[in-house]
């Protein structure tokens, strides 16, 4: 089956679909995106996603390309029609199309949209959490508002490359004062001495993860306390159990930190415990609770 993706009014093959050569996304990464996970053909909370989107368009001045409820259609055909029932939703909204030219002010320009709906085995990973991954820690040499979800993702390329040339999964990123701000697509979390989970208190300085946000929730819950205050590697490295969470891993438990073995460098039970609760507690939606239109 020929995968199918939606640009600018279209559902498209892959092989046919384009965006313009001066699509300011293309040309300034000035463009914006998000990623929901599709769980048992259920989107994981669509709602806070398609929030955080209308804030990272609304902080840079970007028109939104269409309703809440039209963006919610094309997101439910495109799942439908791509056929994917574990996997990740991927919309992007750039600024739109203009010649080449720094400033924004005066534009009014339409702005692009990509939404693709990518299949992916949740056995595959669900081993891979049974296993644990490897994190590195690498300098944060990112900009100033990483609150804004923005696809200016080269750092995060870098990052998790010189991670994967290292034999680990994901990079973690350390501030000038030797704080870890986030994943280079996670956000970051240890169990400290204290059996209190620990992430850093939102700021300009990283996401405010979904999956963040509805783990809060989840260990309020399940009576875990939750403490948002940065830690550094080597609190980190004494931490009982440390794990990251982001919309396509839900929550992945860290058994590695550079070169120190975390807790009994297996999942911890409390990790493993939130994973197994995580979907239950989020919000879910039918993905494609209407017929293809084809
Ligand atoms: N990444 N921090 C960064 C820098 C991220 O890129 C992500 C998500 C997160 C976790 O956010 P959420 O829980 O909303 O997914 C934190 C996505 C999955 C990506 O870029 O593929």
């Amino acid at each position: 089956m020929s995968r199918i993706i939606y640009v600018n009014g279209h559902y498209r093959r892959y092989g046919e679909a384009g965006v313009h050569v001066e699509d300011r996304g293309l040309q300034f990464a000035d463009s914006v995106y998000e990623v929901i996970e599709i769980y048992n053909t259920q989107l994981i909370d669509p709602t806070r996603h398609l929030d955080r989107l209308e804030r990272s368009m609304n902080e840079l001045s970007i028109s939104p390309p269409m309703s809440r409820s039209a963006l919610s259609h094309i997101i439910e055909q495109t799942v439908r029609r791509n056929r994917v029932h574990n996997g990740i939703v991927y919309l992007q909204v750039t600024r739109g199309t203009a010649p080449r030219d720094f400033p924004i002010n005066g534009k009014d320009l339409s702005p692009t949209l990509i939404c693709s709906a990518r299949a992916t085995s949740r056995s595959a990973r669900d081993s891979i959490a049974a296993k644990g991954i490897s994190v590195v820690s690498v300098p944060d040499i990112r900009w100033g508002r990483c609150d804004i979800k923005t696809v200016m993702l080269l750092p995060a390329v870098l990052a998790k490359s010189s991670a994967h040339q290292a034999g680990a999964s994901e990079a973690w990123l350390v501030d000038t004062d030797g704080w870890i701000t986030e994943g280079a697509s996670s956000n970051a979390w240890i169990l400290n001495q204290d059996y209190e989970l620990q992430t850093r208190s939102l700021s300009h300085a990283l996401l405010p993860g979904i999956t963040r946000q509805t783990l809060i929730d989840v260990a309020g819950k399940t009576g875990i306390l939750v403490v948002e205050r940065a830690f550094n590697a080597k609190q980190a490295y004494t931490a009982k159990e440390a794990f990251n969470t982001s919309a396509s891993a839900t929550i992945m438990p860290v058994v590695r930190i550079d070169e120190q073995s975390i807790g009994s460098g297996t999942p911890g039970p409390i990790t493993l415990k939130l994973r197994q609760a995580f979907h239950h507690h989020a919000e879910r939606i039918p993905a494609s609770a209407r017929p293809a239109k084809y």
